[in-house]
């Protein structure tokens, strides 16, 4: 992968937005939440490190984490959820969401809270899509307990790698987990729940042509970025 040459632009330098959580979250004050969504392959973890650096070449504070396994039980759930034994839905919802819960309480908020910037790779969105959608949990009752389990977090910015799902498989090499083993339809409705979500919730979401060249689709995450840093440093 190329590297990309960092942008020119300009991060403020004032104090965090506090005020850019959409309403169902509780607002962290000091620093900015910021997830990475889209199907296997999309380029998250490409970009979620492009988000990081690029950050801290800027003088912030970056956490990147991931989801399930951003803490030492996480990576245990890793394991048990995508490469241990069957479990049914249900349960499968439970691992991620305990995940999700012990991630935001131990490592997420104090990021926050401290005025870190969090970049994380799939949160509540990928439960909502995978498990609501692609396994018929049903998206509510998904993001509810989500919700609950996070006490009500969204990031103030999610960017969709929106990417056909068999251009995604294509990219990627080594043994499939439990979920990237589903099959073509399974990975159809997941993509559509994510456009779905992001259409209904347009100021939080960004959503990019993952087919786009790696630097083009990193200098429109950093101008999304910078837009809600500088919103935030101008209240
Ligand atoms: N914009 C892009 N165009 C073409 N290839 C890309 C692009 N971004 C990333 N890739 C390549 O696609 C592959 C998958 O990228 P990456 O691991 O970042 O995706 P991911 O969404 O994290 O995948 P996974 O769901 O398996 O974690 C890698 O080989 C990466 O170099
Ligand atoms: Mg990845």
């Amino acid at each position: 992968m190329p590297t990309t040459s960092l942008p020119t632009t300009s991060l403020p330098t004032t104090s965090l937005p506090t005020t850019s959580l959409p309403t169902t979250s509780t607002p962290v004050p000091g620093g900015l939440f910021v997830s990475f969504e889209g199907g296997d392959g999309a380029g998250k973890t490409t970009q979620t490190r492009l988000l990081a650096e690029w950050l801290r070449a800027h003088g912030r504070e970056v956490v990147l984490t991931r989801e399930p396994g951003g803490t030492e039980l996480g990576r245990t759930l890793r394991a048990a959820v995508l490469h241990g034994e069957h479990v049914d839905a249900r349960t499968e919802a439970l691992l991620y969401a305990t995940d999700r819960a012990h991630h935001v309480a131990s490592l997420v908020r104090p990021a926050l809270e401290r005025g870190a910037v969090v970049v994380t790779d799939r949160y509540l969105d990928s439960s909502v899509a995978y498990q609501g959608s692609g396994r018929d949990l049903g998206a509510d009752e998904v993001e509810r307990l989500s919700l609950w389990a996070t006490g009500g977090l969204l990031p103030a910015v999610t960017v969709l790698l929106d990417l056909d799902p068999d251009v995604g498989r294509a990219r990627l090499t080594g043994d499939p987990d439990r979920l990237e083993s589903e099959g073509g339809d399974f990975h159809r409705r997941t993509r559509l729940a994510f456009l779905d979500r992001a259409a209904a919730q347009p100021g939080r979401w960004l959503v990019l042509d993952a087919t786009a060249p790696a630097e083009e689709i990193a200098a429109a995450v950093q101008a999304r970025v910078t837009a809600v840093l500088s919103a935030g440093a101008a209240r």
